[in-house]
C-alpha cells in the first residue's frame, strides 16, 4: 500500500486516521473511506484500534457492509488477519450471521480457512455450526478449506487447525453433509437444524440444537441390512413427543440414573436428557454409521448448555445393533434405569430384537419410555404382546399422547398456543398442526415420507421392568 498524498504539517496524527478508518468502516461508510485514503494513503487501512486488536475489516465484516467489505479487500488489506482473540474477519461475519459478507470472504480472500481456531478453540466452520444459518454452514463446508483432508490435521494454509478434540465430530458432520447434499442434488435443502424448546412453561431459554439431514437411499431407506437403514437421518415426530414428555412430565427419572437411547437417530430425546437433567450416564445408540456420526455432530453443538457441565463427560454414541448382543454397551448391560425410544419398530422382524435388548439392558424397577405413531407400524403390537407374553416380567401402560405433549417445539415457533390441540376443537387444530410442522421441518421435501406420522397421533409406551403382572392401560381419546 503507497501513500496517495503528502499530509500537510498540520495533518491528524497516524493514529487518528487509523481510528477515523475504524469507525468509517463500523458504519459501513465506503465513501468517507475512499477520501481518507485519497488523503492520507492507505498505510492506515490495516489499522488496529481500541481494545482487542480489531481492524476495519472485522468491524465492517461484523456489520454486515458488504460494500465496504469488498473495497476494503480490493485495497489489499489483510483478510486472514485475527484479532487478539484470534477471531479472523470470517470469524466475526459468520458470529455475526452475516451470510453476504461470509461469501464474499470465502470466494476473495486469499488463504482463507474455515478450519482456523480462535482463542476459544473455536473454528469458524464450529461457529457456523452454532449459528442459525443454513446457507453459512452449507457455504462454509463447500469450501475447500473444509476439505476431509485438512479436517484429519493435516497442513493448512490459515492459523491452526481443529485437532483431535474436535475434528472427528466435524468430520463427521462434513462427511454427512456431503453425502446428504449429494442425495438432494447439492439443493441445499439437505440439512436443516432446529432450535428446540421443550418445556416452553419452565425453561423458555433452553435451546436443544438438532441437526436432520436427508434420508439417504429413499426409495428404500431400510436397507437390506439393519446397518444400512438410514432412517434416523431425520427427526422423526415421535422423537419431539418423547423429548417433551420426558421434560415436561418424567424429569425426576433423569438425575443420577443410567440412561440408554435405542435407535438414537438423531437423538432429540437423549440430548433432551442431558439438557434438562442430570444423569449419571448417557448413551447414545445407533447402528448406521451416518446416523451416528450425525448424533455425534449433534452432541458436539449442544454439550456446552448442558443443565450440568459434568454430563458432557459420562455421554457416550456407539454402535449397538439390536440383534447382537456382543455390540450393547457393557457399562450398560442390567444396569440401566431408563431406556428411551421413539418410532422404533415398523417391521415384525424388530418386535423380538427389541424385546431382548430390554431383558438385557433394563435393571429390575428400570423404565422404558416408547412413543410410537398409533397406527402405521408393522410390528408393534406383536412387540408389546411380547412383553406382556415375558412371564410378567414387564409391566406395560399405554396411552394417547394428550394436547401438553404435543406442542410445537421450534424456537419462535409461538407453538404452544397455535400448535397445542384443544379437545373441544380437536379436528380443526389437528389439520393445523400438520401444516405447521410441514412446514416448518421440512418433511414435504424429505424423500421418505410416512404419511401416518404426525405428532397428533403417536401413542406413550411405559413399560416397566417389574417381575410381576403384566398390566396393560389403553387410554383413548
Ligand atoms: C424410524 S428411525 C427413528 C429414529 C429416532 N428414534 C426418531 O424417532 O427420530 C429408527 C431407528 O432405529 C434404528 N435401528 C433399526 N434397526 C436397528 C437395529 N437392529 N439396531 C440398532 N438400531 C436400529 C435405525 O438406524 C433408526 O435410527
Amino acid at each position: 500500500m503507497t501513500n496517495a498524498a503528502t499530509p500537510s504539517p498540520s495533518a491528524p496524527s497516524d493514529e487518528e486516521v487509523g481510528q477515523a478508518i475504524l469507525d468509517a468502516a463500523r458504519y459501513g461508510d465506503v465513501e468517507d473511506l475512499q477520501e481518507l485514503t485519497n488523503t492520507y494513503g492507505k498505510n492506515q487501512l490495516g489499522f488496529r484500534g481500541g481494545y482487542g486488536g480489531n481492524t476495519a475489516l472485522h468491524f465492517a465484516c461484523a456489520n454486515g457492509h458488504v460494500d465496504c467489505v469488498a473495497w476494503l479487500i480490493d485495497q489489499g488489506v489483510e483478510g486472514c488477519a485475527a484479532n487478539e482473540s484470534g477471531n479472523s474477519p470470517l470469524h466475526w461475519a459468520v458470529q455475526n450471521q452475516h451470510e453476504a459478507v461470509v461469501r464474499l470472504l470465502l470466494e476473495k480472500v486469499e488463504n482463507v480457512d474455515v478450519l482456523a481456531r480462535n482463542a476459544f478453540g473455536k473454528s469458524v466452520l464450529t461457529e457456523g455450526f452454532a449459528g442459525k444459518s443454513q446457507g453459512i454452514l452449507k457455504l462454509l463446508l463447500e469450501h475447500p478449506s473444509a476439505d476431509e483432508d485438512a479436517l484429519m490435521g493435516g497442513e493448512g494454509q490459515g492459523q491452526c487447525h481443529e485437532g483431535s478434540d474436535g475434528g472427528e465430530v466435524l468430520k463427521a458432520g462434513l462427511q454427512s453433509e456431503k453425502k446428504a447434499n449429494k442425495a438432494s442434488g447439492g439443493g441445499g435443502e439437505a440439512t436443516v437444524i432446529h432450535r428446540l424448546v421443550l418445556d416452553r412453561e419452565n425453561d423458555p431459554d433452553r435451546v436443544l440444537q438438532i441437526r436432520e439431514l436427508a434420508i439417504e437411499h429413499a426409495d428404500d431407506p431400510f436397507g437390506k441390512a439393519a446397518a444400512d437403514d438410514t432412517t434416523g437421518l431425520g427427526v422423526w415426530p415421535a422423537a419431539l413427543v418423547l423429548a417433551q414428555w420426558l421434560v415436561q412430565e418424567r424429569k425426576e427419572l433423569l438425575d443420577a440414573s443410567t440412561i440408554v437411547e435405542l435407535g438414537c437417530g438423531c437423538a432429540v430425546p437423549a440430548l433432551a436428557a442431558a439438557l434438562h437433567g442430570r444423569p449419571r450416564a448417557l448413551h447414545l445408540t445407533d447402528l448406521n454409521s451416518e446416523t451416528l456420526m450425525n448424533a455425534r455432530a449433534n452432541l458436539a453443538m449442544n454439550r456446552e448448555n448442558f443443565l450440568v457441565p459434568e454430563t458432557a463427560a459420562c455421554v457416550h454414541v456407539s454402535a449397538m445393533d439390536w440383534g447382537d448382543e456382543q455390540s450393547y454397551p457393557p457399562s450398560a448391560v442390567g444396569a440401566v434405569d431408563l431406556v428411551l425410544g421413539s418410532d422404533l419398530v415398523y417391521q415384525k422382524s424388530l418386535a423380538p430384537l427389541l424385546a431382548q435388548v430390554l431383558c438385557r439392558l433394563m435393571k429390575p424397577g428400570g423404565r422404558f419410555l416408547y412413543v410410537a405413531p398409533a397406527t402405521g407400524r408393522d410390528g408393534l403390537e406383536d412387540f408389546l404382546k411380547g412383553l406382556l407374553d415375558r412371564a410378567g416380567l414387564f409391566q406395560v401402560s399405554e396411552k394417547e399422547a394428550g394436547p401438553e405433549l404435543l406442542g410445537n417445539p421450534l424456537e419462535g415457533g409461538g407453538g404452544s398456543k397455535e400448535a397445542r390441540v384443544p379437545r373441544r376443537r380437536k379436528r380443526r387444530r389437528t389439520a393445523l398442526i400438520k401444516c405447521f410442522f410441514c412446514t416448518l421441518m421440512n418433511w414435504p421435501r424429505r424423500r421418505l415420507c410416512i404419511n401416518s406420522t404426525n405428532m397428533s397421533s403417536n401413542n406413550l409406551c411405559e413399560i416397566t421392568e417389574a417381575r410381576r403382572q403384566v398390566d396393560l392401560i389403553r387410554v383413548l381419546s
